[in-house]
């Protein structure tokens, strides 16, 4: 069966998105809704016999399409969503989805009274160095984790806003968030303090924190740590999550997984890539209805979602905040 998939956004991400889709068997990029026709219809071109458009109803009457592509920033999130929901239409949607916990929270309801195939975009979740990484903390016991998000700003300015993206520990930080939750289980409390150092003073109307370190205390027992930074240069910086057990350390970073341990110390360094694969699940449970290859839904990115606004609530008021599950 040909599937036909639309795309909302235009931006990097979309392209990302489209053009994996756009290489897959019986695939096709149908449709690509942007913010105008032009910025859409210039995003269409790249796919063979897509169209562009201005707006929601109007892609989704005009088209038969079989699932929809999310991919516009935090604050754009809701609409979209509802209307999918409404109609059956089968979405994956970017992460975060969303700058706080009100839509979201609202949006995983109305999944849950009207369900359908879908999934959130924490592609790190499908690396093979991760599923390693959980394969050998089954049956373990984590100590302790430390985790970071150390980059520049991304250039687009709803990044820099607070009501845009959330903030650096919503918007991007959120990935370290989700692989802790997935390696190592649920959070119950967190304590954050926040600042502003170097960004304000290098750009215009910057309303997020430029660093930020949040300790983390989980449901196991386990502490960990995960720190932000986006004030450094462009080209410079390092994500990762540590896991320290009693065997030894798993530090893992988007290209290397290493442990280090008394009886092994072994690194793997994998190509794989897990957008793909992603895509893979996704479209895979969309053909057959099989979802067990999609590795985050909503339900479960809400979780992830309300650890991350936890963090901004604490680092506003000062307090630890507590997380019920
Ligand atoms: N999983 C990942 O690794 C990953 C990587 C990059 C971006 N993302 C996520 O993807 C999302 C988009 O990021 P991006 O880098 O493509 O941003 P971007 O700014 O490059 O693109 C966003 C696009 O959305 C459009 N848009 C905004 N509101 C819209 C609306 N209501 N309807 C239709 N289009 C709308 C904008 O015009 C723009 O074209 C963000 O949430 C980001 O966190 C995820």
């Amino acid at each position: 069966m040909d599937l036909n998939i639309g795309i909302i956004g235009t931006g990097w991400f979309s392209k990302v998105h489209g053009d994996i889709l756009a290489g897959m068997d019986r695939v096709r990029v149908a449709a690509v809704l942007g913010t105008s026709e032009a910025k859409a219809e210039a995003m269409a071109v790249r796919y063979p016999g897509a169209r562009g458009y201005a707006g929601l109803t109007e892609m989704l009457d005009r088209e038969k399409l079989d699932a929809v592509y999310i991919c516009v920033p935090p604050m754009a999130h809701g609409e979209i969503e509802s209307v999918l929901i409404e109609r059956g239409i089968p979405f994956l949607v970017e992460k975060p989805i969303g700058t706080n916990m009100d839509i979201p929270t609202e949006i995983s309801g109305k999944l849950q009274s009207k369900p359908l195939v879908h999934a959130v975009g924490y592609h790190f979740r499908y690396k093979a160095t991760i599923q390693m990484m959980k394969e050998r903390m089954a049956g373990q016991t984590l100590a302790m984790a430390l985790g970071t998000w150390m980059g520049d700003m991304p250039q687009v300015s709803w990044w820099r806003r607070q009501e845009g993206s959330g903030g650096q520990f919503i918007e991007q930080t959120t990935h370290i968030v989700d692989l802790l939750r997935y390696l190592a289980g649920e959070v119950e409390e967190v304590y954050a303090s926040y600042a502003n150092r170097i960004v304000h003073t290098q750009f215009e109307q910057v309303g997020v924190p430029d660093v930020g370190t949040v300790t983390l205390k989980l449901r196991s027992g386990a502490i960990a740590n995960i720190s932000n930074t986006c004030a450094l240069p462009g080209g410079v910086g390092e994500v990762g999550l540590k896991l320290y057990t009693g065997s030894g350390m798993l530090h893992w970073n988007p290209d290397r997984l290493d442990i280090v341990g008394t009886e092994e110390s072994t690194s793997y360094k994998l190509g794989d890539n897990p957008y793909l694969k992603e895509n893979e699940a996704f479209i895979h449970a969309l053909r057959t209805g099989d979802t067990s290859g999609i590795l985050s839904d909503y339900a479960d990115a809400l979780k992830t979602q309300r650890v991350t606004c936890a963090a901004l609530e604490s680092a506003s008021t000062g307090k630890p905040v507590k997380i019920e599950n």
